[in-house]
């Protein structure tokens, strides 16, 4: 399983020949180093939520690619109106399997936009192993759960502080995941929300490995097999 950021909240988690795209933003996103002409091949979409930062270019890949999106409902509903097909709606709580990937839908706090249902996080569980996106998120004590029942391997959180987490409430939900690997996201894509991965890092210290990576690096979870 491999994990590559786009910048934002926008990730590629890649395990077994599938492609999974989350919270794709790309235009106004001034990270993302990927265009739409360039995703390829996708085989599922995930949205956290309905800001335009994280629904952002889901149904154009969608559209392109065939993908399946995975959201939930009202954001399904929103798509499916705007021609979209392959869908999976969720929520909160729930899980599906597809493509040989297992989807649970987690709480976060947060909001979603008029009309576009609840904000969420994602815990992707594949051959390759078990990632963690907690979406855009306050601290909840609840991370402790997700981290006991699913045992991520990885873990994707905001940095960001204002929308979301900020450095230290981020590390202390390192510690209440418990997972081994982290990567921090939503941070330094506009001015609002800029902040050091490294203050991180060194809050979290011991607790887990920081994985700091440039926008379009790759970080492969648990084995060299993709
Ligand atoms: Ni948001
Ligand atoms: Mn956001």
């Amino acid at each position: 399983m491999k994990a590559t950021w786009y910048g934002h909240a926008f990730f590629k988690i890649e395990n077994n020949g599938q492609k999974i795209f989350i919270d794709p933003f790309m235009e106004g996103n001034p990270a993302c180093p990927l265009e739409l002409e360039g995703i390829e091949g996708a085989d599922f979409v995930l949205v956290t939520h309905g800001h335009e930062d994280h629904y952002g270019v889901a149904i154009d890949i969608c559209r392109k690619t065939g993908a399946t999106l995975v959201a939930n409902h009202e954001i399904v509903t929103d798509a499916r109106d705007r021609g979209i097909e392959n869908v999976e709606p969720m929520n909160i709580g729930g899980s599906i399997t597809a493509g040989g990937l297992k989807f649970q839908m987690t709480e976060a706090r947060h909001s979603s936009g008029e009309g576009l249902g609840h904000q969420a996080g994602f815990v992707i569980q594949g051959s390759g192993g078990t990632v963690y996106h907690a979406g855009d998120t306050g601290l909840f004590s609840d991370m402790k759960l997700i981290g006991e029942i699913f045992e991520p391997n990885l873990a994707l959180l905001p940095i960001g502080d204002r929308f979301t987490m900020g450095p230290e409430m981020a590390a202390r939900a390192v510690e209440y995941i418990g997972a081994p690997v982290v990567i921090p996201m939503h941070y330094n894509t506009f001015d609002p929300i800029e902040q050091s991965p490294e203050e991180f890092r060194e809050l979290v210290g011991e607790s887990a490995e920081v994985v700091v990576l440039a926008p379009g690096q790759s970080h492969r979870v648990l084995t060299e097999e993709i």
